[in-house]
């Protein structure tokens, strides 16, 4: 049965808007929610930025609703509003370093948010929801490539990762509880990259916690150069190794699940990875080699916490899902010099622009 309409909560972020960009070109309709906690307005302040643009590269609009998962009431006037077939939950905090600094907002927005989103979900008979989850839940790994048969959970290295450990398994409790809910987790590993047209991209706010934007805010000379985090580590070169996605790869896998979902079990989870660990060193060279420009960087110590190698085997969503990651990673560099090139100061430039205009 195709899915019309999609409920997509986060949608103003880096993954959530270039999900929404494919979902929209797929031909789906779309109800996105943001509370802007990480996003900037648009020119007219009521729809993101980042939103604002996905439309105009898809000649599609899209429904949009400034809100916070914390705010039941709304919620359910839109779920009355709108004939929602699934649900996308991405919105979450989501950096390691500040959830160990405050891990009690982390659980109330990350797990209090969810809790609500699926209480209305289900007083709505919405029982479909694609859960934005991570390699987090791995936490050490005890063998690699990582499976799905790994555990989860019980390594979990900080407060962050744990929500995204704890709302997997109440997902798979509600699943468990209730007929007809279809569950489908959604482990990402590294995703990098922007969409080709260079108009949305990632977009930290404050300084990057991630690899990739702070190596591409080097590249525009808004950081004078990266620290890389340790050399010491059990891989070829001794810097840390991770498993980069391109983010349009990851939402062309949201869109997969959603063609397949009717065939799908109750509650399944997929590793959404490419398979290849790259290290720091490898990163920095392939982004040099397709920008062609230089990163200066200076080997510090190891942050807390960084594990040595993660990287995925993504064979059971290549094979259930009939979805395969194809961008390499001189794509994701190229794609993400193209996005930070075009908009050194993120989406705020342009607002900024206009507003001084
Ligand atoms: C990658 C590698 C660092 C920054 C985190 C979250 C995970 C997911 C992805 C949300 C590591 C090194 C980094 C820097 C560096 N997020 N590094 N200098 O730590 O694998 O995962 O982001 O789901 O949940 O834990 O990604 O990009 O932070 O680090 O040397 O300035 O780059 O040590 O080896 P990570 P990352």
């Amino acid at each position: 049965m195709f899915r019309t309409t999609v409920f997509v909560t986060g949608g103003a972020g880096y993954v959530g808007s270039h999900t929404i960009l494919v979902l929209l070109n797929a031909g789906y309709e779309v109800v996105a929610i943001d509370n802007f906690v990480n996003a900037i307005p648009g020119k007219d302040g009521s729809i993101p930025e980042s939103l604002h643009r996905v439309q105009e590269l898809t000649g599609k609009s899209l429904t949009f609703y400034k809100m916070d998962l914390l705010d039941k009431e709304s919620l359910e006037s839109i779920f009355s509003k709108h004939k929602l077939e699934c649900v996308i939950h991405f919105a979450a905090l989501k950096s390691v370093g500040e959830s160990c600094q405050i891990p009690l907002d982390y659980y109330r927005n990350n797990i209090g948010g969810t809790i609500n989103l699926v209480e209305v979900m289900k007083k709505f008979g919405v029982k479909n929801i694609i859960f934005s989850s991570s390699a987090t839940v791995y936490g050490a790994p005890q063998y690699l490539p990582l499976d799905e048969k790994h555990p989860v959970g019980t390594s979990c290295t900080n407060p962050y990762g744990r929500t995204k450990y704890f709302i997997e398994e109440i997902l798979k409790d509600v699943a468990s509880a209730e007929k007809g809910w279809k569950v489908i987790l959604l482990r990402y590993f590294n995703p990098v990259g922007a969409h080709e047209s260079g108009k949305i991209g990632e977009d930290p706010q404050g300084i990057p916690n991630n690899l990739m934007p702070y190596i591409s805010q080097v590249a525009v000379k808004r950081r004078p150069e990266l620290q890389v985090f340790g050399n010491d580590f059990n891989t070829p070169d001794g810097t840390g190794m991770r498993d980069y996605i391109h983010v349009m790869d990851l939402a062309e896998g949201h869109v997969a699940v959603l063609k397949n979902l009717d065939a799908m079990k109750t509650c399944v989870a997929y590793n959404l990875g490419t398979g290849h660990g790259y290290t720091v060193l490898q990163v920095i060279k392939a982004f040099e080699e397709a920008t062609g420009v230089k990163i200066p960087y200076t080997v510090v110590g190891r942050r807390i916490g960084d594990l040595g190698s993660l990287y995925a085997d993504s064979s059971l969503a290549e094979k259930e899902l009939d979805w395969k990651a194809k961008k390499s990673l001189v794509e994701m560099c190229a794609d993400t010099w193209r996005w930070q090139s075009q908009n050194p100061m993120g989406f705020r430039g342009e607002i900024a622009a206009i507003q001084n205009s």
